[in-house]
Parts: structure tokens; sequence; C-alpha cells
């Protein structure tokens, strides 16, 4: 390896190195105020381009399960191969037909380079298609040219036509039906866009594609090389400068060198292209190929149908996962496992509010913050919307015992709890998950661990009068049972009496909420209690009961207990 100069060593400027991409300028782009209305012709290139990236190649048993997955999507042109590359290749297309595993809406694809000996083996291996397309490309790249073919223009616009005239005349001599064309001028983003123009001119002219019968031409971003706009002026100029425009499906491959496939495809279809070559989370050489699945969803989410079926977006990822053995990442859009996920409180509040709303909401159209789009639509649950670490507030833990529990509790209860769960967070290092917060919740609020215990079908309303009540009720502490007996202007009330009496207890009662849950056809009620101590410390206690009354006892109860309980004292005080 060379070394830098010495003057480098020390002040590395690295950018001296490059130099911006040449811009040909398009005062009258029309593309910036397209609205993408439809979707396009989807093509994947995952069992190609995307194959062709992996360290280790997938064999025809694993390509075949990703055809097949690729079917089930609803992808209707998918490249299968590049015959003329390996004999597994060409196989591949026969193990297909012999497993009948292609549908009569379903169009393979197949890639060849423009070189005579190739044309032909790829010709012979589709021969037994129905429908194919087939796929010519050479490098039109000015530094191809100049550094890898050592060719003029012409001899790169000759190979083109050599190649496009031999696979007509092999059609025409063989008869064969059902074949659509398609020519890449590979490497059209490092082509000057007149020589692009200038090729696929000559090539159109040769294979004579009609309005009805039109080619694809494909525009591949081979290397991503500049901003997406950039991309999005010379796709327009394309499309305007090329001859026969009407007779042609114009199509974008991009690849993401610059991170910004996703948005290139997008632009690209806004000036002009009507298909989209890709592949599932963006597999594919380098840096990737475009992401149909992110692709597909930024339309859903416009509300625009992308005509595929994500309904199970986990099962795609698996199926992506297990066939390329590449990690589908966390934060991938829509399909990652934490892009549903909040952690922080703020966003939790928001969600778990907007949840709520969006559950009483009269029309379907989803509107939840921080929420692009609504999880179940792609088969995701609602239990992996909020997870609880120590960055996360009252709202989200509220979620998670909402979830659980079927109620809603209390504001200030939020409040305490959530301390319970920030000390645990925090002495974890890490998260809290549900079913801790789950356990937690009920060893301190249902659980009750005395010092008093409500004796189990021992209280009674003694009398219901307008304006006075009468409650009877039997409360055990350390192994001896104690009758109350008062009289109040409610249960709650007269229970709360005797108790404070009985015990000679310092607290006030200071709220106190019910709910009543249905499921099914058991109905319960939960009770909320907060009493106040002497030294303004809150302590809350939480019943359930199928009767009112109990589940009100039992709140009460809870909540002396943890006020009366030493530990508890010391954790909040
Ligand atoms: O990226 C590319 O240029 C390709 C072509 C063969 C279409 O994959
Ligand atoms: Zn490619």
């Amino acid at each position: 390896m060379t070394q830098p100069p010495a003057d480098e060593a020390f002040f590395p400027d690295r950018s001296t190195r490059y130099g911006a991409y040449p811009v040909t300028p398009l005062p009258d782009r029309t593309w910036p105020d397209q609205i993408l209305d439809r979707a396009p012709v989807w093509c994947s290139v995952d069992l190609r381009d995307g194959n062709q990236a992996l360290v280790e190649p997938m064999n025809p048993a694993t390509k075949l399960t990703f055809f097949k997955g690729l079917v089930d999507l609803g992808l209707k042109e998918i490249e299968v191969g590049f015959p003329s590359a390996s004999t597994t290749e060409a196989e591949f297309i026969r193990l297909l037909v012999k497993e009948k595993a292609v549908p009569e809406d379903v169009t393979l694809q197949v890639l060849t380079p423009a070189r005579g000996e190739l044309i032909e083996e790829t010709l012979r291996a589709v021969e037994c298609l129905p429908r194919v397309i087939v796929h010519l490309y050479n490098s039109t790249s000015e530094l191809q040219r100049r550094v890898v073919f050592q060719e003029s223009r012409q001899g790169i616009v000759d190979l083109a036509c050599r190649g496009t005239e031999q696979i007509r005349s092999w059609l025409d001599k063989n008869g064969q039906t059902g074949v659509t064309f398609q020519y890449s001028p590979e490497s059209f983003t490092g082509t000057e866009l007149d020589f692009a123009i200038e090729v696929v001119d000559a090539v159109a002219d040769i294979w004579g594609p009609t309005p009805e019968s039109k080619m694809i031409i494909n525009l591949p971003a081979t290397v991503e090389m500049s901003s997406p706009n950039v991309y999005a002026d010379r796709v327009e100029a394309f499309g305007r400068g090329v001859r026969r425009r009407n007779q042609m499906i114009l199509s974008v491959h991009p690849h993401n060198d610059r991170g910004t496939a996703v948005a290139a495809a997008e632009l690209g279809l806004m000036a002009g292209a009507e298909r989209v070559e890709g592949t599932l989370f963006g597999n594919g050489e380098r840096t990737g190929n475009v992401d149909l699945v992110t692709l597909a969803l930024n339309l859903m989410t416009q509300g625009v149908d992308p005509g595929l079926d994500f309904q199970d977006i986990n099962r795609l990822v698996r199926l992506a996962e297990s066939c390329t053995g590449l990690p589908v990442h966390p934060r991938h859009p829509y399909a990652g496992e934490l892009v549903f996920t909040a952690f922080s409180g703020s966003h939790q509040d928001a969600i778990r509010k907007g949840m709520r709303a969006q559950a009483k909401a009269a029309s379907r159209r989803w509107e939840v913050p921080y929420l692009p789009m609504d999880p179940a639509d792609v088969g995701r649950g609602y239990d992996e919307l909020i997870r609880v670490n120590s960055q996360s507030g009252k709202g989200g833990v509220a979620w998670v015992v909402e979830q659980a529990e079927g109620y809603s509790i209390p504001r200030r209860l939020q409040i305490e709890f959530q301390r319970s769960i920030q000390w645990e967070a925090e002495s974890r290092s890490g998260e809290v998950d549900a079913p801790v917060i789950r356990k937690l919740f009920t060893d301190r609020y249902l659980k009750h661990k005395g010092p008093l215990c409500l004796v189990d079908g021992s209280w009674e309303i003694v009398s219901e009068g307008p304006s006075e009540w009468r409650v009877r009720v039997d409360i055990a502490k350390g192994g001896t049972v104690k009758r109350i007996e008062a009289a109040g202007n409610g249960a709650i009330d007269a229970f709360w009496i005797g108790l404070r009496k009985a015990f000679s207890l310092n607290l006030r009662l200071i709220d106190f909420s019910e709910q009543s849950l249905s499921a099914g056809s058991s109905s319960e009620s939960v009770a909320f209690a907060e009493l106040l101590d002497e030294e303004g410390l809150p302590w809350h206690g939480v019943g359930r009961d199928s009767s009112t009354v109990v589940a009100a006892f039992r709140a009460v109860v809870g909540a002396v207990n943890l006020a009366l309980q030493p530990a508890e004292r010391e954790r909040v005080g």
C-alpha cells in the first residue's frame, strides 16, 4: 500500500480526493409537483442482485423458499437469476417449473450480460417458460469505458445493439412468444445523460417496441452517486429525451451507497418511472438495493394501496433473515423489532392517550402520536408499543398495567408506582419488562401482606339508610381478629371510621375511586384508595372483587398496610 505524502499525514483533508457529481441542469423540472397516488410495478431482485451479494449464496432449496415467500407477498415480477453465471442458476429455473411454483400471474425475469455466448445460454435456460422478462445489460459508464473496457462510446452502443439483435433473432427463429425485453444501461448514474439516451434509443430501434408491447428500460443507480433530487432530474430528463418513451416502461433500480435509495426511488417515480427493482429489507451489493418493504409501506402510510400483503411482517422478516443469513436491523423502518416501541416517558404518555382516543374515534383513520402506522396493519401487537426503562414515565408504566389488568390507574397512583419501577430499572440498569411490572404491581397492590387482613366473608352492611350505613367487618392482625362495627354516610365511610378507631390509625382517606370491569359474563370492580399520613406521604391501595363494597374495603386495607410497613416508609421517605 502506498503511504500518504508526509505533509498529508497530519492534515488529511480527504474530501480533496473526491469531486462533485456533474449535474445536468433541468430548470423546468416537473417531478417536485407530482404526488405518488398509485403503486409502481414491483420487481424483486432478491434472488439475483440480492443473492449475488451474499457471503454464502442461497442454495436452490433456499431460493425456492424465498421465491414462494415473494409470491405470497404479492410480487408479480421476480428476477430469479443469472442463468449463464452458473449451472445452479439455470437449474433453479427448471426447479421452479418442475415444482409448478410460478403462478400464472407471475413473470420470471433473468439477467444476461451483453455477450453472445452468455445470451445464448440464457435464452436456452428460459425456453421452457411461457412468460419471461429477458434483461440485457452492459455498462455504459464513462469510468468503466475508460478503465475497464477501453472502449469508445460507439463500441458500447454496438455491444448493446448486438445483444439486442441476438435476442430478437433468436426469438424470431424459435418462435418463442411471451418474452418481454428489458435493457439496462448499467451504471446509468455514472453515464453521461446524452449517452445513456443514445444507447437506449439505439437498442429500442433494434428491438422495435410498440405502445401495446412495450420494452422495459431500467435505469440503475448501480452506484448511488448523488442526492435523490439529482437522480430524479436525470430520470425526468431521460424520459423527455428518449425517442420511444410511449413504447417503454421506465424502471428504476437504486442502490443505497449514500443511504438514500428509498428517496431516490420515490423521486424517480415522481419523475416518471413506473416500475421499481429492489429487494426485501434492502439486501444487495455493498449497502444494498432499494428496500421494497419500506417503499411499499411508505406508500401505504400515504393512503396508497401498495398491492402487496404485509399482514404478517414478522413472517417476512423471518423469511429474509433465514434465507439470506442477514439480520434485519431492530430499527429498520416498519419491520425492526423496536420500531413500534417507545421508551421515553413523554412519548409513552402521548401514545397511551392517542391509543385511547383512537379506540373511541368514529373514523378508522390512524392518528396516534409518534406512531406513523398502526402496528396491527403489519400484524404487530400493541403490547410492544411501550417498554419501560429508567427513562420511562408514569404513562408507560400505567399502560403496561392497563394492558395486563384491564383498567387504568389513577394519576397519583401512577406516580407512586412509577417510582418503584424507576428504582427497579436503575437497580437493574436496563429494561423492566412487562411481566416484571405486572408482578411488581400485583405484589405491591393486590396481594396484601398485612399487617391487617380482611377476614373473608365476615363483613356485612347492617343497614342501608339514606344517611346512615352500618358495617360489621372482621379484621385480623397478628393472629387475633378484631370486629369493627361502625356507622357512616356510606359503606366506605363507615368502614374507614371503624378501621381508624380500631387500630388507632393516624391517616386520612383523601381519595377514592372505582371502576367496573366487565369481562364475558362475570363483572368485577376495582377500587383505588389514597391515604395521607401525618408526614404528608401518600399511600395507595387497590382492591378487586365482584362486590363493589368488598373491592373498596380491600383498597383501603391495602393502602393502610403499605403505610404501616416500616420497610415501605423507609423506601418512600
Ligand atoms: O445495479 C445494477 O446496475 C444492476 C444491473 C445489472 C441492472 O444490478
Ligand atoms: Zn443492482
